[in-house]
C-alpha cells in the first residue's frame, strides 16, 4: 500500500460533506478529513490544514468576495504540490470559473451532483495527487515489525530482515544492489544500534527538544551507514518520553524515509503510543513477531485488531520465532492459526549460537551465521518480501 491521499474537505453543507464523503468512501488508500465551516471563515488552523493535504475541497460561490479573498489566501499558503477543487453551482458564468482558476483553483467541478458522478469527476485528481508525491523521490516499501511479547526476537527479525533486503549480488560482492534504512521506534529500550554496532544517535531526541520537521534533508543528515551499507537512525543514548514525539513528525520521517530508500523496516516499541498510527496507516506491511504459546497468541490477535481497526486492508505476516517449520503441525500450531485466521507462513528455528554471535560481534546474521537456518529462514523471509513488494512501487489510487 502506497502512502494516502490526504483530502481535506471545506464545507459547511451537509450535501456537500455527504456527496464528497460518498464519492471518496471505497477508496482505501484516501484519508478524507472534513472542515466543517465555509471557505470564507477559515482561520489560521484550518490554512495551515489545507497547506498540508494533497488535495483541497470546497464548496464556493464565486460571486462572493468574502470566498475569493478566501481562496487567495489559501493559494499564498499552498502546499508545494497541493490541488484545489472547488465545487461551484453548474451554470456559473465562464468568467467567474476564470476567475476561481486565476484564484489557484485547478478544476471547478459543478454541484450538485451524485457522488458517482463526483468521483468519476475527481479520479484524474487523485491519480496526479499520486503521481505527484511519488515525483519526490523513491516511494520505498515500509515493514513495521511489531512484539507479541518482550524478548521474543522482534529487533533480531527487524535487523536482519532490512540486512537481507539489501539484497547483494553475492556474498563475495558486499554492494548492495539498492538502499534500505532500519529505524529504531523503540526509542527507550531499542537495541538496533547494539545489534549494528553504531553508536546511539542524538536524531529522534532533537524531534523532542525542537519544533524539528524529519524531512528527507533531515534524514540525509542524521542516518548513520554500516560497513554493510545499511542506513541507520539508532534509538537516543538517553531516556526519552515516548510522548515527547508527536503522530505529525512521525508520519513526517516515515514520508522522508520512504522518499529516501526502497526498503525502510522500522522496529516499534511495544507500547501502543499514539504515533504508532501514521507508522501503521503508512506501512505497506506489519510483520508480528511471537511464538506459538497461548499469552503470545492472544497478544498476536490483539495486535492484529489494533491495527486492522482503522487499517482494514493492511497487510499482516506472523512470524514465529524460535521454532523451525514442523513437519506436521501439532494441535496448538493449528489452534494458534485459528485464532489468528492465519496460516504461519514464516518459521525462524532457535539458534542460540548464531543469534549470540551476531550479538556479541554488532553484526548481522548474514556475516557471522551465512549457514545458520535462522539466517536463510530470515534470507527467505526477504526474498518473499522483496516479490510481494518489489521496491520503488509506484504510488497508485
Ligand atoms: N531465533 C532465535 N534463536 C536464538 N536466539 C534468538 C532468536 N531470536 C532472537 N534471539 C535472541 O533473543 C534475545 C532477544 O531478542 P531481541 O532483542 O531481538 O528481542 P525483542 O523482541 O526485540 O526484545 P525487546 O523486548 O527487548 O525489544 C537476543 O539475545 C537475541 O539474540
Ligand atoms: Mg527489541
Amino acid at each position: 500500500m502506497a502512502k494516502a491521499t490526504s483530502v481535506l474537505l471545506i464545507s459547511d453543507d451537509n450535501g456537500v460533506t455527504n456527496a464528497v464523503t460518498v464519492a471518496l468512501a471505497d477508496r482505501p488508500r484516501v484519508r478524507l478529513q472534513s472542515e466543517n465551516r465555509s471557505v470564507s471563515s477559515l482561520n489560521g488552523t484550518a490554512v495551515q490544514m489545507a497547506a498540508e493535504n494533497d488535495i483541497v475541497v470546497f464548496a464556493t460561490d464565486p460571486g462572493n468576495r468574502d470566498d475569493m479573498s478566501a481562496i487567495k489566501a489559501l493559494n499564498e499558503r499552498r502546499g508545494e504540490n497541493s490541488i484545489f477543487l472547488a465545487l461551484a453551482d453548474r451554470d456559473i458564468p465562464l468568467a467567474r470559473a476564470r476567475a476561481l482558476s486565476d484564484a489557484g483553483v485547478d478544476d471547478v467541478l459543478p454541484f450538485p451532483v451524485t457522488g458517482d458522478e463526483l468521483a468519476r469527476q475527481m479520479e484524474r485528481w487523485l491519480v496526479k495527487a499520486a503521481g505527484n508525491r511519488s515525483g519526490g523521490g523513491k516511494d520505498g516499501t515500509v515493514i513495521a515489525v511489531a512484539q507479541a511479547r518482550g524478548g521474543i526476537g522482534a529487533t533480531t527479525v527487524a535487523v536482519n530482515l532490512a540486512d537481507q533486503l539489501l539484497v547483494r549480488k553475492s556474498r563475495f560482492r558486499r554492494e548492495p544492489s539498492n538502499s534500505v534504512a532500519i529505524v529504531d521506534l523503540d526509542l527507550q529500550f531499542g537495541a538496533v544500534g547494539d545489534f549494528l554496532d553504531v553508536d546511539p544517535q542524538e536524531g529522534l531526541m532533537q524531534l523532542a527538544t525542537g519544533d524539528v520537521m524529519p524531512d528527507q534533508m533531515w534524514v540525509e543528515q542524521s542516518l548513520a551507514e554500516t560497513a554493510g551499507g545499511l542506513s541507520v537512525l539508532t534509538a537516543p543514548a538517553d531516556f526519552m518520553p515516548l510522548e515527547a514525539i508527536n503522530a505529525k513528525q512521525i508520519e513526517t520521517l516515515v514520508d522522508a524515509l520512504r522518499s529516501t530508500h526502497d526498503y525502510v523496516v522500522i522496529d516499534l516499541p511495544r507500547a501502543l503510543v499514539d504515533w504508532i498510527e501514521p507508522v501503521v496507516a503508512n506501512a505497506d506491511e506489519i510483520a508480528v513477531v511471537t511464538d506459538t504459546t497461548v499469552p503470545s497468541i492472544r497478544a498476536t490477535r490483539r495486535l492484529m485488531d489494533f491495527f486492522l481497526a482503522d487499517n482494514p486492508g493492511l497487510a499482516i505476516e506472523v512470524v514465529v520465532n524460535h521454532e523451525k517449520r514442523p513437519m506436521m503441525q501439532a494441535a496448538h500450531h493449528k489452534e494458534a492459526a485459528r485464532v489468528l485466521e492465519k496460516k504461519f507462513d514464516i518459521w525462524l528455528p532457535h539458534d542460540a549460537k548464531a543469534a549470540r554471535s551476531a550479538v556479541d560481534f554488532g553484526k548481522p546474521l548474514s556475516e557471522v551465521a551465512p549457514r545458520s537456518d535462522l539466517t536463510k529462514n530470515i534470507g527467505a523471509m526477504a526474498k518473499a518480501v522483496v516479490s510481494r513488494l518489489p521496491m520503488g512501487e509506484r504510488a497508485s489510487v
